[in-house]
């Protein structure tokens, strides 16, 4: 569509930032904290870039004052972090610590002093230790009223003060490394565990969104998505099959089961004939249903191209990790599909294309398939970025890349979709899971690298002043 003029953004629209609790909190056995299975993992060697670990991370959870002034001073509308489960129940379970709930009250205190909403996440990952090694997590169905537990506890606690909430983050991608590819806590490569652990997931998921009606009834609740719409290769119809294979296979198996209750019935059926579907046990699919959530949060990076794979074929691969461009191979799944550059788009030094269209085209195809609003939850560029002289950061590049995709989110308003509000990932400098702190996104640098935390000065960069002239004129001039 081409349109003669773009319609605003609405007024209240939620121009934000992000964050996860374990890539800035630091403090990580401190005041009653209990160790989650990314302690754990990061401090085993050889599982991330460097050995880096967020042990002390950008010590948000010391300096979260300081952090929200220069959020208040850029004029931040909505701030979206998570917290972290063991900090409230050490264990998982039990008994609560109130250490732990008072950090985030005061955390979420200080951005409503400061008319900054809050949105929060109540699980990025950080997974207690204890419910691993008790049960293996995620794989177990008791998990399942632990995590209740857990999250009513925060409903109860922040019910008047927290209206936005996304349930669980990326619960895709961070499944697909923990149980394909072996490289998230527990390190697993088994494809029957895969679909399995996220039955459990689904059906947690969509438990706390029902304690969370009646808890919680004038919030709204979404879980966030790993969204990478897929585009064929070609349009020879073996490539539209592929494509049609990767759209069911890593967008609508998530996305219709938290939306609509069910699976995507090609999908269903492959697994079921391979013998690798989920126990879908006799009331499964109704807790699905009475969860369906309120908005959609996308966390979208890039889009993915995909070609015809053979039975034979292409396996899946680990991603760079280490910022050396053109490093990433060609990843699949035998039978369904396998990836393919797509000459068309530029990449990043992480190999992620760059591809604001393909955000408006998959805002277009959630708003039109699930009819849900959305929220951007996260969107931005992990990079290199050079502290200069005078405390200068020019991250040219990252300010090219939001400009375009909030531009983006403003045609896909034009289109039609009901979009509520953009967290661009993220406000500080943070620990990139597996790429160490070398990978940047944040508006304001933290001056620490891998090893050596140095005196985690804040600097802001060019992109912080961008933000904040668009938040300003409420992206008027884009
Ligand atoms: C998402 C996560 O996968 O993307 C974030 O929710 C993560 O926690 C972000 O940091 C960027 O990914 P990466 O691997 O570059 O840190």
């Amino acid at each position: 569509m081409h349109h003669q003029q773009l319609k605003a953004f609405p007024a209240g629209f939620l121009w934000g930032a992000a964050s996860a609790a374990y890539q800035v909190e630091g403090a990580w056995n401190e005041d009653g904290k209990g160790p989650s299975v990314w302690d754990r993992f990061s401090q085993q060697p050889g599982n991330t870039f460097q050995n880096s670990n967020g042990d002390v991370a950008v010590d948000h959870y010391h300096r979260f004052k300081d952090d929200i002034a220069l959020m208040a001073e850029m004029g931040l509308k909505a701030y979206r972090f998570s917290v972290s489960w063991p900090r409230i129940f050490p264990a998982g379970r039990g008994e609560v610590n109130e250490a732990g709930l008072a950090f985030y009250e005061a955390l979420i205190d200080c951005l409503l002093e400061h008319d900054i909403e809050p949105v929060l996440t109540l699980y990025h990952w950080d997974l207690p230790q204890a419910l691993q090694d008790e049960y293996g997590g995620w794989e177990d169905r008791r998990i399942i009223a632990d995590f209740e537990n857990y999250c009513v506890t925060l409903f109860k606690r922040f019910a008047g003060k927290v209206k936005y909430w996304v349930s669980l983050n990326e619960q895709n991608y961070n499944l697909t490394n923990a149980y394909l590819l072996g490289t998230h806590p527990p390190a697993v490569q088994d494809r029957k565990r895969f679909f399995a652990a996220n039955h459990i997931a689904f059906l947690a998921n969509a438990t706390v969104i029902a304690a969370f009606r009646r808890h919680v009834p004038a919030g709204l609740i979404g879980p966030s998505f790993a969204y990478s719409p897929a585009y064929p290769a070609s349009c020879a119809p073996a490539d539209m099959l592929a494509f049609e294979n990767a759209e069911e296979f890593t967008n609508h198996w998530w996305l219709d089961s938290y939306c609509f209750g069910r699976y995507p019935s090609a999908a269903l059926a492959c697994l079921q004939a391979t013998g690798q579907a989920p126990d879908i046990a006799a009331g499964d699919l109704e807790i699905l249903q009475r969860g369906v959530p309120d908005f959609i949060g996308v966390n979208y990076y890039q889009t993915l191209t995909y070609t015809d794979n053979g039975l034979d074929g292409q396996t899946l691969q680990r991603i760079n990790t280490t910022g050396k461009k053109g490093s990433t191979p060609a990843s699949g799944v035998p039978g369904l599909y396998k990836t393919h550059p797509n000459p068309n788009l530029e990449t990043s030094n992480w190999d992620w294309a760059i591809d604001p269209t393909g955000l408006r085209i998959g805002l277009r195809r959630l708003a039109s398939r699930y009819a849900l609003p959305l929220m951007i939850t996260e969107n931005g560029l992990g990079e290199f970025d050079r502290l200069e002289e005078g405390d200068r950061v020019h991250d040219a590049g990252r300010v090219a890349y939001l400009e375009s995709h909030v531009s983006a989110c403003k045609q896909a308003i034009t289109d039609g979709v009901e979009l509520i509000g953009y967290c661009a990932w993220s406000f500080t400098d943070i620990l990139s899971w597996l790429n160490g702190y070398q990978k940047r996104y944040g508006f304001v640098y933290v001056n620490r690298d891998e090893n050596d935390v140095k005196d985690l000065r804040r600097v802001r960069k060019d992109s912080f002043y961008w933000y904040q002239q668009v938040i300003k004129d409420n992206g008027a001039r884009l």
